[in-house]
């Protein structure tokens, strides 16, 4: 699955969309999150707050958690869509480096505008990884 014009603009749709779902009632920044995989699907989520700030989940990484509880493992790209094209957070991108650092970030506002675009080798330089375990 290669990320055409068409996939990468249903991908930023879909990141916004969902967006609107985000339950941040605490820092006021929603954010969305659409993960393509191979296969051509692709997955949802939206960061979800609590009172006890710290268990927080982000819009990232309940993507990915959504894709892999439905069997799915090998990803494409991921649009994060954000006010102001924000980027992803540390324990984002180490989650999302455990499933390939080829995955295409794209980081967009929500006028669906694309204001950056990483692999996760760029994003993550050095990633821990399951190798790193063995050695
Ligand atoms: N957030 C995400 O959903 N993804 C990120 O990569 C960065 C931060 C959320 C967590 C929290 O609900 C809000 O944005 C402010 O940090």
């Amino acid at each position: 699955m290669t990320l055409t014009e068409e996939k990468q603009q249903d991908l930023i749709k879909k990141a916004n969309q969902v967006r609107l779902k985000a339950y941040a009632p605490y820092s006021n920044y929603q954010v969305g999150a659409a993960l393509l995989t191979t296969s051509g699907k692709i997955f949802t989520g939206a960061n979800v707050e609590n009172a006890a700030y710290g268990v927080t989940m982000c819009a990232e990484r309940s993507a990915v958690f959504s894709a892999v509880s439905a069997g799915e493992r090998d990803f494409v790209a991921i649009a994060v869509a954000t006010h102001n094209g924000g980027s992803p957070c540390g324990s984002c991108r180490q989650v999302l480096s455990e499933f390939g650092l080829d995955i295409n970030v794209l980081q967009v506002d929500d006028q669906g505008k694309l204001i950056q675009q990483n692999t996760l080798r760029d994003l993550l330089p050095g990633a821990f990884q399951s190798k790193d375990l063995l050695e």
